[in-house]
């Protein structure tokens, strides 16, 4: 054999090696919750259907490649038969995809071969209502080639989602028709993150003067796009489901489809503290919760958006 085609052989051969170990399998349990749960800052409860108690669900973060060996729980003590569709996943709608009765559990896999950021959720009938009541979260696919010049590494990451609460008890067909709507959810409550529209908003999204601030968006809506503008600022770059390949620069408001995810870098100027809310444009969604607040100060708090912290939470 030629030295050339040895070494050829060689590169191959831990090229193959490299690409096994990189690629993982990884495991996802998601046991999914009808219960009470608060939907703005005052505490006002409501019966909301989750996958595991929150709002969005759980952030399953995987990389390009990964395998994803999937769970999905249904309580006994739950009334209604669930299912999960990952946005991420090329399997069959009446295999993978298909609902469960309370008590049962069901597992799938699927690969992530797309890198972005995706929105998974209920498919059970009617589906307008197990989403419209809570049950919707993001899987983030990091792309395979991890960060590089078109895809920069942010100094700061927050997911950031956005969903419809309707007065308790609407009808599904009526909540498919929109009525009966009352406000929007920003990662499950009104006004989640905005202390100048809520004075019960204890939390805002930081970071520091000049970072840049990276933000998955996923839209949960059931019916209406989101024209997703930062108030004060210009998206420095827009990443069209959040795949590196698809690159906009400095775009000012961008509709998000239902059911679709988008991923938006921010630059804050140096040297100053500043303020930007990140808002829907549509001003019925606005001013019905869909504000957030990002502010970019000094004496920010570094844990926000930092090592897995991007969903914020009252503690
Ligand atoms: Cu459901
Ligand atoms: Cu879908």
């Amino acid at each position: 054999m030629k030295l050339s085609t040895k070494l050829l052989l060689g590169a191959m051969t831990a090229f193959m090696l490299n690409q096994n170990v990189l690629a993982k399998e990884v495991n996802v349990d998601i046991t999914v919750q009808e219960l009470e749960i608060e939907i703005d800052n005052k505490g006002t409860k409501q019966m909301m259907w989750t996958f595991g108690g929150t709002i969005p669900g759980p952030v399953v973060r995987v990389k390009q490649g990964d395998t994803v060996n999937f769970n999905l729980i249904n309580l006994k003590s739950n009334k209604q038969s669930h299912s999960m569709d990952f946005h991420a996943a090329q399997v069959d709608v009446l295999d993978e995809f298909s609902e469960i009765k309370p008590g049962k559990s069901k597992n799938y896999t699927f690969k992530a071969n797309y890198p972005g950021v995706f929105i998974y959720h209920c498919g059970a009938s009617a589906m307008s209502e197990h989403i419209a009541r809570g049950m919707y979260g993001v899987i983030i696919v990091d792309p395979k080639d991890g960060y590089t010049e078109d895809y920069p590494k942010p100094d700061r990451e927050y997911v950031n989602v956005e969903g419809d609460l309707f007065e308790a008890g609407t009808k599904p067909n009526d909540i498919t028709m929109g009525k009966g709507w009352k406000a929007s959810l920003i990662n499950g409550k009104v006004f989640h993150y905005d202390p100048v529209h809520d004075s019960d908003a204890s939390l805002t999204l930081e970071s520091k003067p000049g970072e840049r601030v990276r933000i998955f968006f996923v839209n949960a809506n059931i019916n209406e796009s989101v024209a997703f503008h930062p108030i004060a600022g210009i998206w420095d770059r827009v990443y069209d489901n959040g795949n590196p390949k698809n690159i906009k620069y400095g775009m000012q408001t961008v509709d998000v489809a239902p059911a679709h995810g988008m991923v938006f870098d921010l630059i804050s100027p140096k040297g100053k503290d500043t303020n930007n809310a990140l808002v829907n444009h549509r001003m019925k969604r606005a001013l019905n919760g869909a504000i957030t607040v990002l502010m970019n100060h000094e004496d920010y708090d570094g844990k926000k958006g930092q090592d897995g912290n991007l969903v914020l939470r009252e503690e």
